[in-house]
């Protein structure tokens, strides 16, 4: 007996040797690590054209990831955590025996991880395509990189529905940039630049429609995918070819911190990239390259250079624009001039287009409204006249038409500018300094020059919203209870209704996570008892790193909220890598269930009532919160219905807090549901809450048909936003028609004739209205529960 054991436990022994030695090659199994650091160890492709583990960027800061093994230096294709940088010693990726690859930090602490828990994974693998894929002991695959894309896309990689590219922020920075590449809701592939500032698609051209840049909004599969050969093919009918077009040909599809989308191609005998294809050959056309009030100009090579007043802001970001080197205020008090930039536009932020108005009315218009920083102005044909409130996306070109005129004060006394012969001019002792726009040459990786003030000021940022957060409980509490008993009290009691849960306390209400109740966009949630019998639902956020800003978001927004058409808020817990938020528990499940599944659905009385109810909830949220709150995912599956079937909108994970008008109402990243996304998501106007106006009106037509909206039917299959304008246009027609015979058309078959014409009418006419292309048009949701409580007490359905 002895005998055998010892014999098992040496050949355990035997094994994880085994299992060290084979730690270089192609996978990892269950229960292997890799640390940084460690040279020898990595997974490496089959072929060995790939190899992934910890890549280094500077002395103490090393990412995980997969490189092409051949280039020198790397040429990163993956990054598992791209903003969080670990450090050299103590951190590694595991493939942890609960089938989730993580990757930990010196301290333990989870920097990112793979949504595989409990799945029944066998190993990590490398494929020769440069996927890493977790696979189980079939051979399936359970997750996989490609699902996960950074700046690249590699061959046979598809860029789908949910994924998108986002540029590197700078040449040493692997941190996500602001340039990205994904399907807009109109179904067309784009380049978007999404700075703090604005939110500009530059690609495909924007000043023309669809059809003139040779795509198609009507296939709504959004995929696009580049192949061996080199060719790219995307469903909204882009095409394009590497101009070394066959196989045998190592490439990639990069988009570069320039915000410029380029292919590259390996050159076998010299290992280095050459650009193949790319996005936009003029490098200014790229919105937002040179950030605020920064002008980009071929000089002859593109540079950015700041004009006479302004000075560059970070001379080794070229992103991050010019300052004024006025005090700005003096705009307001003072006397000002404009400074006129001939052959020179400034992009979008037009407060008002006027034409044909003369140079002197352009210029009233601008000094008239305190939020024009400037004007632009050309005498082709009338004289159009552009007034701007922001001087972004500057671009400078010797045959432009026109001239910027830029607000400055009267005292300052600028040089008269030559944007094209840049002799750099001293203006009040500062320099107005140019910087050069990467050019792909430039792409190399320098590893001395880590910007740690980036991850630091991360970091930082962070700490602040949690310290913000603890004063904030300490305020509540002294104000409301005088002073704390102790100090973890005052950290932990918020208000009477509102406090922090310690993870164990969370663990114990839910049983260890047992019952899963849904899962949605930011994470999964369960059903849990507090100790007082209070029934709850906890929602556990995904990734860790990534939902921390939701996650305060989320909380600082729904602690305040309280009204019965929302969802409550009663707690949270931040415990470590734990992010969970506790919510009052629904017992009759989303609104969806109700309305789509084939067997029970809502009668009439409870659809009118949803109805009122949701419009009420948003109405609060827009117009009477403590903050205005836009929700941004108005959608059926976050309706949920109580036992006595009313409404409550849940899941305010997506929504932002937002300032009453004025410069800060603009969104920068686009969020929502297909379907429910209104269409100026896809265009450049501010995000405003009629976006949640578009989504309710989606969801009170499906309820009134009874049907979602991709089950529409229409003659011509032109995608769900084409299903909904049809039906819109023939419905007013059959409406303005007269007459009512229309409506048993319209709404659900299922109710059998059972329902008031008056309250289906009213809330035709308010979906019609609340999907309008146009927000200005759409009514607000004050005054659809105005129009909603007029038809109320009607009760003629039984007719
Ligand atoms: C949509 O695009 C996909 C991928 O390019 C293609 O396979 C499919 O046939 C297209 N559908 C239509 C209706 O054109
Ligand atoms: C790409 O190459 C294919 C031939 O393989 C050709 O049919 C197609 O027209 C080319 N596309 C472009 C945009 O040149
Ligand atoms: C480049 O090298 C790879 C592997 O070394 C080889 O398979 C391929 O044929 C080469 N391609 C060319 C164009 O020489
Ligand atoms: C740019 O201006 C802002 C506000 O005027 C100021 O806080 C900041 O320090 C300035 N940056 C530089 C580099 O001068
Ligand atoms: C733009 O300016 C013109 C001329 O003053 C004015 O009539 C018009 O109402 C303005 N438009 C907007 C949208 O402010
Ligand atoms: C809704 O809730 C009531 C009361 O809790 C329950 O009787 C009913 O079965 C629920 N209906 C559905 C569809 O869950």
């Amino acid at each position: 007996m002895m005998m055998r054991r010892s014999l098992i436990l040496l050949f355990c022994l035997f094994c994880s040797f085994h299992i060290a030695i084979s730690r270089s090659h192609f996978a990892l199994k269950r229960g292997d690590s890799i640390s940084v650091g460690k040279e020898s160890e990595f997974i490496t492709s089959p072929d060995n054209s790939f190899t992934c583990g910890f890549y280094s960027l500077g002395t103490n800061a090393n990412w995980f990831g997969v490189w092409f093994t051949r280039t020198n230096p790397k040429t990163v294709v993956w990054t598992a955590n791209r903003n969080r940088p670990v450090n050299v010693k103590g951190s590694k990726a595991t493939l942890r025996r609960d089938g989730t690859m993580l990757l930990t930090d010196v301290d333990d602490s989870v920097v990112w991880q793979t949504n595989t828990i409990s799945a029944n994974v066998a190993a990590a693998e490398l494929l020769d395509s440069g996927n890493l894929v977790l696979k189980n002991p079939r051979g399936e695959i359970l997750w996989q990189s490609f699902d996960f894309p950074t700046d690249t896309l590699l061959p046979s990689q598809p860029l789908t529905k949910s994924t998108r590219l986002t540029s590197a922020l700078s040449m040493d920075n692997y941190g996500s940039g602001y340039f990205n590449l994904y399907y807009g809701s109109d179904n067309v592939l784009r380049l978007i630049s999404d700075s703090p500032d604005t939110s500009t698609i530059y690609w495909p051209n924007p000043d023309r429609d669809i059809y003139w840049n040779g795509r198609t909004n009507y296939n709504s599969s959004r995929i696009a995918v580049l192949d061996e050969m080199g060719r790219f093919v995307s469903s909204d009918l882009l095409q394009f070819n590497a101009s070394d077009m066959g196989y045998g040909i190592k490439r990639r599809l990069t988009i570069d911190y320039d915000g410029n989308l380029r292919v590259y191609s390996l050159d076998n005998s010299t290992s280095l990239w050459a650009v193949t294809w790319q996005a936009l050959t003029q490098p200014c056309n790229v919105k937002g390259v040179c950030g605020r009030n920064a002008i980009c100009v071929y000089a002859p090579e593109p540079k950015c250079t700041c004009p006479p007043g302004f000075m560059v802001k970070d001379s080794s970001d070229w992103n991050s624009g010019c300052n004024a080197t006025f005090d700005e205020t003096l705009l307001n008090s003072e006397k000002v001039k404009f400074l006129e930039i001939p052959h020179t536009d400034f992009y979008g932020f037009d407060l008002n287009s006027t034409s044909p108005v003369t140079l002197e009315t352009c210029r009233d218009l601008c000094l008239k409204d305190y939020r024009c920083q400037g004007f632009s102005y050309r005498l082709l044909g009338q004289g159009l006249c552009y007034v701007k409130s922001a001087l972004l996306n500057g671009y400078a070109s010797p045959d432009f038409p026109a001239s910027i005129y830029i607000k400055i004060p009267d005292s300052l006394e600028p040089s008269k500018p030559n944007i094209f012969h840049p002799v750099i001019s001293q203006v009040c002792g500062s320099i107005a300094a140019e910087i050069t726009v990467g050019l792909p040459s430039m792409y190399s990786f320098n590893s001395k020059k880590v910007r740690w003030a980036y991850v630091y000021s991360f970091a930082a940022a962070l700490g602040v919203i949690e310290a913000t957060f603890v004063l904030i409980g300490w305020w509540f509490l002294f104000r409301k209870h005088g002073v704390p008993a102790s100090v973890e009290a005052g950290y932990r009691m918020i208000s009477s209704q509102f406090r922090q849960y310690s993870y164990s306390e969370i663990k114990k209400a839910t049983g260890n996570f047992k019952e899963e109740l849904g899962r949605g966009g930011s994470g999964v949630v369960y059903r849990g008892v507090l100790p007082d019998e209070r029934v709850v639902a906890v929602k556990r956020l995904g990734d860790v790193y990534q939902a921390q800003e939701e996650y305060f978001a989320e909380i600082s927004t729904l602690g305040k909220i309280n009204h019965m058409n929302l969802v409550r808020i009663w707690g949270f817990c931040s415990d470590r890598r734990h992010r969970l938020l506790v919510y009052e528990y629904i017992d009759n499940l989303s609104l969806d269930k109700h309305i789509f599944s084939g067997g029970s659905h809502l009668g009439w009385k409870q659809r009118y009532s949803v109805a009122v109810g949701m419009a009420k909830g948003l109405a609060y949220l827009h117009h009477e919160c403590l903050e205005w709150v836009i929700h941004c995912d108005v959608k059926p599956e976050n309706i949920l219905l109580d036992s006595d079937f009313q409404p409550k909108i849940a899941d305010f994970g997506l929504a932002k807090l937002s300032q009453r008008e004025g410069p800060g109402t603009e969104f920068t990243r686009v969020r929502g549901t297909k379907g429910y996304m209104a269409p100026e998501w896809a265009s450049n106007h501010p995000i405003t809450a009629k976006v949640d106006v578009y989504g309710y009106g989606v969801v009170i037509l499906e309820m009134v048909r009874g049907l979602r909206l991709y089950d529409w039917v229409v003659e011509d299959d032109d995608g769900d936003e084409a299903a909904l304008a049809n039906f819109c246009r023939k419905t007013m027609e059959k409406m303005d028609f007269g007459g009512s015979a229309w409506i048993e058309g319209v709404v659900d078959p299922r109710l059998e004739g059972k329902f008031s014409r008056n309250q289906a009418t009213a809330l035709i006419r308010t979906g019609i209205s609340c999907v309008e292309d146009d927000r200005n048009k759409r009514p607000t949701m004050a005054s659809v529960v105005q129009t909603l409580l007029e038809c109320e007490d009607e009760d003629e359905h039984e007719a």
